[in-house]
């Protein structure tokens, strides 16, 4: 049941805290990350020397996060990309890439065919998916569960966050099998990761404020998100929730493109959402941002800032500032895409929508 709310999505977003701490329950153990299955000899696993990512919609925005934490750790390249476009183009792969196929339901037919497609060229695949014995983590080397539990409303929430989550154990794992990290530098970014349901349970505190936020916002024509770094994918993540359940036009963009294009758009009473990074961990990323906003409100806009609590730089540039809290900067978008998801449900709410089935979409797309 929806748990006295209005709609499941609510309570799943709610639920996050909860969903992450199942997610990483049990994988550390003996000062090493363990996945639940892995038919990759570590051995093979240390020669890996690519990696790809291939999912779609939320999950394709995690693996984008996941690309600045694996090849911070691992040092080595990581592409990620769209399934449907994957295996249509031709990949380089051989026996020393990894794919790591992200999926909640497992039974995306886009991820399935690209996953088959790694395959036959002899890459090792790694499933991170929240369905027991799905189609896709069946036909892979190594699997990794996120325990998200059954997601209801169709636009991901709590499983996007477990993915999160999970793409980052698997950095770490292959961190410790390359030797890129120490021991006890994965044991000390496990604990972090550890203290982030914590953190997201922080983060839902402004559900009331958002929501009141979401129902003056019902009526814009479009809404802009721009965010830099991991901020980035957070973007896009909330640019696509909006897209999916308001039916509004939607766009997320990298800050540093505003100058190379998007800022043709800025008009009038436009809301552009801006992810910021950690004053404290990216501050040049943070005051390019600042400077962003500050165009961008010059230009009218309405400016809706989400910044670490106690950033005082941005207060004069917000038309409503959304605070989270302080955590590292690669955890970053487990705290901030929580008042974007909460936003896009409560405009779509306000429009009259079906939170929970938007029109046209399915939770599971089973065919090409
Ligand atoms: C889409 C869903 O069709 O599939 C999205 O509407 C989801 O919410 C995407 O992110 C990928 O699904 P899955 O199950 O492969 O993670």
């Amino acid at each position: 049941e929806k748990g006295g709310h209005e709609y499941f999505m609510l309570k799943e977003i709610e639920e996050q805290p909860e969903a992450l701490a199942n997610s990483l329950r049990g994988h550390f153990s003996g000062g090493r990350v363990v996945l639940d299955e892995q038919r990759i000899a570590d051995q093979d696993l240390r020669d890996i020397d690519k990696v790809f990512v291939i999912a779609c919609g939320s999950a394709y925005h995690s693996g984008l996060v996941a690309k600045y934490a694996i090849e911070h750790w691992c040092r080595l390249p990581v592409e990620v990309e769209l399934a449907s476009e994957f295996r249509y183009r031709d990949p380089v792969l051989d026996r020393d890439t990894l794919v790591v196929a992200v999926s909640q339901s497992g039974e995306t037919m886009d991820t399935l065919e690209a996953v088959r497609h790694a395959r036959e060229q002899k890459a090792r695949v790694l499933a991170v998916c929240n369905t027991n014995g799905a189609q896709i983590p069946r036909e892979s080397d190594a699997v990794l569960y996120t325990h998200a539990g059954p997601e209801i409303g169709v636009a991901s929430t709590k499983a996007f966050l477990a993915q999160i989550a999970a793409n980052y154990l698997v950095g770490l794992a292959l961190a410790q099998a390359r030797g890129t990290k120490f021991p006890d530098e994965v044991g000390r970014e496990f604990a972090e990761l550890e203290a982030m349901p914590k953190a997201v349970e922080q983060a839902l505190e402004s559900v009331d404020q958002v929501r009141e936020l979401g129902a003056r916002l019902a009526e814009s024509k479009a809404v802009l998100f721009l965010g830099r770094h991991v901020g980035y994918p957070v973007a896009l993540e909330g640019a696509l929730k909006l897209k999916e359940l308001a039916y509004m036009h939607a766009e997320g963009f990298a800050a540093g493109e505003l100058k190379h294009g998007p800022i043709a758009l800025i008009e009038q009473d436009l809301p552009v959402v801006v992810v910021m990074p950690s004053p404290r961990g990216r501050a040049v990323l943070h005051a390019k941002l600042v400077s962003n906003i500050s165009e961008i409100q010059a230009r009218g806009a309405r400016t809706v800032v989400i910044a670490e609590e106690g950033d005082e730089t941005v207060r004069p540039f917000a038309d409503e500032l959304i605070e989270v809290p302080a955590v590292s900067t690669l955890l970053q978008p487990l705290v901030s895409t929580v008042p974007l998801q909460v936003l896009a449900a409560e405009i779509a709410r306000t429009r009259g929508f079906d939170v929970d089935k938007p029109r046209n979409l399915a939770k599971s797309v089973t065919v090409e």
